[in-house]
């Protein structure tokens, strides 16, 4: 009896040695932050670029949990969420307070219901519910944002269900942003669920250098606008972007992705033709595609862009390279991404304002030169045959996608 009291009094002592031990090692100065622990990795989440749909660029500040139902309702009866899109994101300004205790709450007058009743109704469509907070104290949209309180967000939205954070970079001041966006990825970890971490610090500390090991994907550019090319207030036009984000293929891969910011499809900004640009160019970069419309006034023809399988197939590919321009002749561009079945796809991109003629060859999808390959057109949903090059005429601001597959694949693949 005398022996196992002193052996329960010598646990409970090593308990209260080693919490002590651990909460020194977490105030200590010496510390390794978390961003420069060289064993550091993300959570091993998003796969293939994260697709879905987010309440900003078409509702700003006016979002509610009407609005965001409907779009989960939308997405199931639109068949968008079996062509991929699974996250509803609710970006900012749904937020209300902090309570008493420092947690946050939502705006009552937006969210009547609550976040966890909105997100527990998101699930039952069969999707994934996501959410927006900021690295700051304010959001952009001058909300509380989680700077000191990351571990206490991280845990509410693991109440919550939340399965996707975006993470804003508004009222940062003087923080080191590397340090920052570990630090509430750490608070995700802890709060044991897996959430995918969406870092939105607009390409300003060149979060491709650093965020693989912190989040799954990172923005790379300043704020996307329904437009073609050009700033109009702070927002760049899809073929600014496209430039922007083109040459950081090298950082992309599964599970960390470039983001080029999200869909303005149906927005009413652009044309058809530029819309099915903006969706192609998208795929081509291996980009997240996360869908800014309203769902519920949807043409056709947008849902023929939105719901196009084959220009996902490619978006979504497993190998998860991202592609790149491999020619350039004025506005007539050559774009190329290797896939998983040892093909390629290739976009022939018409920059300007009046129909052109492009070329291409096996060659600069990289194949051999005069390599003989099955070809078909992702737009037209038409196989045209085998080449190994050809020349083909582009609408203005137009684009040919095509999926290009080695005769020996074919072979393989037809069986
Ligand atoms: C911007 C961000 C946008 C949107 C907005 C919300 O910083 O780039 O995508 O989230 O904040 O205020």
């Amino acid at each position: 009896m005398m022996m196992m009291r002193a052996l329960g009094r010598f646990a409970v002592a090593v308990m209260v040695l080693l919490q002590s031990t651990l909460a020194s090692a977490q105030l200590d100065p010496n510390r390794t932050p978390p961003s420069l622990d060289p064993a550091r990795t993300a959570n091993g989440l998003a796969p293939t670029p994260p697709m879905g749909w987010n309440s900003w660029n078409r509702f700003g500040c006016e979002v509610n949990e009407a609005i965001v139902r409907k779009a989960a309702d939308r997405i199931v009866a639109t068949g968008m969420a079996g062509a991929g899109y699974r996250f509803v994101v609710i970006d900012d300004c749904w937020h209300g307070k902090r309570d008493g205790a420092g947690f946050i709450t939502a705006d009552p007058a937006r969210f009547p219901s609550g976040i966890k009743a909105l997100a527990d109704y998101v699930h039952s469509r069969g999707l994934k519910f996501g959410i927006y907070s900021d690295a700051g104290a304010m959001t952009c949209g001058k909300r509380p944002g989680s700077q000191g309180h990351e571990y206490q967000d991280a845990l509410t939205y693991a109440r919550w269900g939340v399965d996707y954070l975006k993470y804003d970079w508004c009222y940062t001041g003087s923080r080191n942003a590397e340090e920052a966006y570990a630090l509430m990825a750490e608070a995700l970890k802890a709060s044991g669920r897996p959430i995918v971490f969406s870092i939105c610090e607009w390409g300003q500390n060149q979060p491709w250098k650093w965020a693989a090991r912190i989040g799954n994907l990172w923005r790379t550019t300043g704020d996307i606008g329904d437009h073609w090319q050009g700033k109009r207030d702070w927002r760049l036009g899809i073929v600014d972007i496209a430039d922007l984000n083109e040459p950081l293929a090298a950082y992309a891969g599964p599970g960390h992705w470039n983001d080029p910011d999200m869909l303005e499809i149906g927005n009413g900004g652009m044309s058809d033709t530029e819309y099915r640009s903006h969706f192609s160019l998208w795929a081509m970069m291996a980009a997240p595609l996360m869908a800014g419309n309203d769902l519920d006034r949807m043409t056709p023809a947008l849902a023929d862009i939105l719901l196009n399988r084959e220009v996902i197939a490619v978006d979504q590919d497993r190998l998860g390279r991202q592609g790149r321009r491999v020619s350039r002749d004025g506005d007539a561009e050559l774009w190329a991404r290797p896939l998983a079945d040892g093909g390629a796809a290739l976009l022939l991109f018409n920059r300007g304002s009046r129909a052109r003629a492009i070329d291409w060859s096996a060659a600069d999808a990289g194949f051999a030169p005069g390599a003989r390959l099955g070809v078909r057109d992702l737009w037209a949903h038409r196989a045209l045959g085998s080449a190994s090059g050809g020349r083909l005429t582009v609408a203005p601001h137009g684009v040919i996608m095509l999926r290009l597959t080695p005769a020996s694949a074919e072979r393989t693949h037809r069986g």
